[in-house]
């Protein structure tokens, strides 16, 4: 079997040798004396295992270049597994480290045997993270954290939640109430190198406005009526994970400012406070507004808006979803009916009800008809009756032949909508129609054909 790769990174070059020395019997050992160094190794060798020295060059004496270096290998490899080095007194430089994703340290003067140990354990780590993630690939990815959806536009959502979760950018998360924004923001974090960290979430749309600068900022003892003890706010809770701004179209144009200020230099002050204070967070806002129209009428702020949105995530309707609705209706059943003497199956009426329903409450308002119509469901199985939905023959004779072709057309436009991205041309193509026909359709029932 081919050896191990170790990039050791030190700017001391007898450590340099004699790690190589110490090493070069069980990896494949490279050495860089500086970031730059660093990185180029990265991209040409793409090590398993990297050594890093916090203390590099040009800023020796203290762990700004080594944690910047950490977050560009990280960034080049998430799965890399870095020991940090760091002098025996700078043991708060090593954990701060680790809450950015390094694996382990080891503080000098460097113990060969520790070593050896130390790193023989990362590299099992490796190996077994690096084995799981060829499986998901293999099996296709039906979720990302806790989120279900095999759907084309919900493939998407995982695919750009995946990429940024390995970096520290701010994500805007977009979409209509209850389509899971919060549950994408806290997969992020989950996926992320800040999972160790808090996920702290705050809404800006349910706290009176003139408690909000307190609840973001904190406050100080005796900085207003009723501060009776000072207090950290969610700003400051958050320190090393992530802080979640949900509703962030609600926030009052003061606060924008504030906050922009903070996103600007990740420095806070207390309310009442006297000086300021560094926090380091990762920072993602929801909105079910179109911040951009808001923009437009002076409500909100752009610069803000560029800030937030560096990196946005649309959440599609639920309606829009295809067979993912009935796959978490399934899901969803499974989750409350089980383990007791619930119902287990979902009717073929129910089936067809649920693709049918329009769903202006999105995922939240199916977990909560599932959740109802288990406890209403007489037998094992769910009918529409019981999720709250009209029942639908699936041959339409309950309606006429005009009714029935008219609903059907627009099910029938609405998946292929959602399967091609609203490309008009490929679903002509699919639905064996011209263009014309189906853009007069489109117009004709008054459908959407994209979501914006
Ligand atoms: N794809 C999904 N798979 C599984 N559960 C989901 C999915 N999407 C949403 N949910 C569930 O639906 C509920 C609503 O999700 P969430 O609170 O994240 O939505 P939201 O977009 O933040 O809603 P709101 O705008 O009302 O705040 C939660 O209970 C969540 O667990
Ligand atoms: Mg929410």
């Amino acid at each position: 079997m081919a050896k191990p790769r170790i990039l050791v990174v030190d700017d001391d070059e007898p450590i340099r040798t004699q790690m190589k020395w110490a090493l070069s019997r069980d990896y494949e050992v490279t050495l860089a004396s500086n970031a730059e160094e660093a990185m180029k190794a990265m991209r040409a060798e793409s090590p398993e295992l990297v050594t890093l020295d916090l203390g590099l060059p040009p800023h020796p004496e203290d762990s700004s270049e080594g944690l910047r270096l950490l977050e560009l290998i990280l960034q080049a490899n998430p799965l890399a597994k870095v020991l940090v080095v760091s002098g025996n007194s700078d043991k708060s430089s090593a954990l701060n480290a680790i809450s950015r994703g390094a694996s382990d340290f080891f503080s000098k003067p460097i113990e060969i045997e520790e070593l050896k140990a130390i790193l023989k354990r990362s590299h099992y780590v490796y190996t077994l993270e690096s084995e799981y993630r060829e499986l998901q690939n293999r099996l296709g990815s039906s979720s990302f954290g806790e989120i279900i959806g095999t759907s084309p536009c919900m493939q998407e959502v995982f695919s750009i939640a995946r990429k940024v979760s390995t970096t520290d950018v701010p994500v805007l998360i977009t979409g209509e109430s209850g389509t899971g924004k919060e549950l994408v923001a806290r997969g992020i974090h989950n996926n992320g190198l800040r999972k160790g960290g808090p996920f702290i979430a705050i809404n800006c749309g349910a706290i009176p406005e003139n408690l909000m600068e307190s609840e973001l900022f904190g406050h100080e003892k005796g900085a207003f009526t009723g501060a009776h003890a000072q207090r950290a706010g969610r700003i400051e809770l958050a320190r090393g994970g992530t802080l979640f701004l949900d509703e962030i179209g609600e926030l009052p144009l003061a606060l924008q400012v504030k906050l922009l200020r903070f996103l600007q230099d990740h420095k806070i002050e207390r309310v009442g406070g006297r000086g300021v204070i560094d926090v380091d967070i990762r920072v993602m806002a929801a909105t079910n507004k179109d911040l951009e129209k808001l923009v437009k009428e002076g409500l909100f702020r752009e610069d803000l808006f560029f800030r937030i949105a560096v990196v946005s995530v649309r959440m599609p309707p639920l309606r829009d979803r295809g067979e993912d609705i009935e796959l978490l209706a399934r899901a969803f059943l499974k989750r409350f009916a089980a383990p007791g003497p619930g119902p287990k199956y979902l009717s073929d009426e129910a089936v067809s009800a649920i693709s049918n329903y329009d769903w202006p409450g999105n995922v939240r308002e199916l977990e909560n008809r599932i959740r109802r119509a288990v406890t209403l469901a007489d037998g094992q199985t769910v009918n529409a009756g019981d999720l709250g939905l009209e029942a639908r023959s699936p041959e339409g004779e309950l309606l006429d032949l005009k009714t029935a072709r008219r609903n059907m057309e627009i099910k029938v436009i609405n998946s292929a909508i959602a399967r091609h991205k609203g490309n008009v041309s490929k679903m002509a193509e699919d639905l064996g129609l011209t263009r014309p026909t189906l853009h007069h359709l489109i117009k004709k029932y008054n459908i959407k054909v994209k979501n914006d």
